[in-house]
């Protein structure tokens, strides 16, 4: 990937991105491991996280290890972190990547569809970044956290509440953690990225029977979507030793979407009731072949 950082960069370091076998998270663990950091990707399907864990490493020759780990539960977690302290030492950073989400009329949202989406966003990365925060703050160890959110944190999203809920509970823990946190060194920031497309969220949130993407594309003052290598530059400048004064900030990534549009749904408020049967019915297609390959 082409990136705007000298090669050795990131090397000493050690990194996890939670989600980091598949799309935006893939993108990143890339490249904090062709900068010679030494990697760490978690997620629920094993085979995926091992593909994805071998293909960086034959491209960048850093090692890249994969941990099948459901971020949901608070034990498992702890399992993962400790595993990774014990494989060589401290974390220096992490990377709060893992999400769900799909569209839906929040009026047909059961407490469980929210629970599927809030339990990962909101529940799964707290424990996560407490995981590794206890653990940075006992060993006396600086440290870096970047978390994955959406711009709707600042403008409200609508047909995807339970994820809009979730992340901006994830915006105040950034702020809350910077300064509680900040004696010790450790720094937290996140990314608002506008549309970067992937396979996991365009299947949830522009199935065929939604699809938008051109009537999105049109909304964006620069025109077009967001590119790989220009997110993973992002997200190793906040990675990166130099910026160890910038802490507590969320960055929007969009082109301009969210200021000339709002960047949310809400054009999705034309569609009707068998619209949204088919959009539901797609995006649970798409739900079941991904369980068929979990291993947690
Ligand atoms: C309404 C739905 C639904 C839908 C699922 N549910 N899909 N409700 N509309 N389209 C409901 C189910 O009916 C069920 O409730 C409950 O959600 C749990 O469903 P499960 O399939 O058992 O969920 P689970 O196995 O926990 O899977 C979680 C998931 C799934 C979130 C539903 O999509 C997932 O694993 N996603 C991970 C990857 C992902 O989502 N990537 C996209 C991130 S993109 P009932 O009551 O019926 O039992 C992103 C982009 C943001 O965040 C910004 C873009 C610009
Ligand atoms: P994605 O490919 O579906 O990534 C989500 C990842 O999270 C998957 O690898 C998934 O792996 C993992 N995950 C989900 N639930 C998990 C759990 N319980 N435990 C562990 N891992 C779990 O979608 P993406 O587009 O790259 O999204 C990545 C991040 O970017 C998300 O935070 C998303 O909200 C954010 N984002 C994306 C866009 C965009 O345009 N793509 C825009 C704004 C924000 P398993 O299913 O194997 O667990």
């Amino acid at each position: 990937m082409e990136l705007m950082f000298r090669e050795s960069l990131l090397k000493g370091k050690r990194i996890l991105v939670t989600g980091g076998g598949t799309g935006l998270g893939e993108v990143m663990a890339e490249a904090y491991a062709q900068l010679g950091a030494r990697v760490y990707i978690c997620g629920r399907r094993k085979d995926v996280l091992e593909d994805t864990a071998r293909r960086i490493s034959d491209r960048t020759h850093s090692q890249v290890s994969a941990i099948s780990c459901d971020i949901r539960v608070a034990e498992a977690v702890e399992d993962m972190i400790a595993e990774i302290w014990a494989d060589g030492g401290a974390l220096s950073g992490l990377v709060n990547n893992a999400a769900g989400n799909f569209i839906s009329r929040t009026k047909d949202l059961s407490p469980r569809g929210f629970n599927a989406i809030a339990d990962i966003v909101f529940r799964g990365t707290f424990y996560v970044t407490l995981a590794c925060g206890k653990r940075w703050i006992d060993g006396g160890q600086k440290a870096s956290v970047i978390s994955i959110l959406t711009t709707w944190i600042w403008n409200g999203g609508p047909f995807t509440v339970p994820s809009a809920m979730s992340k901006a509970g994830l915006h105040i823990m950034t702020k809350s953690l910077a300064s509680e946190w900040g004696a010790y060194g450790i720094r937290l920031n996140a990314i608002a990225p506008g549309p970067f497309p992937t396979k996991g969220a365009w299947d949830r949130l522009s199935p065929q029977s939604a699809n938008r993407s051109e009537q999105r594309v049109n909304a964006i003052p620069m025109g077009r979507n967001g590119e790989m290598p220009e997110l993973a530059n992002l997200a190793v400048f906040l990675m990166a030793d130099g910026c160890d004064y910038l802490t507590g900030q969320t960055i929007a990534i969009d082109g301009g979407l969210h200021l000339a549009s709002g960047g949310n749904f809400y054009q999705l408020s034309a569609l009707g009731d068998s619209d949204w049967q088919h959009i539901r019915d797609e995006i649970k297609g798409t739900n079941a072949k991904d369980k068929a390959k979990r291993t947690v």
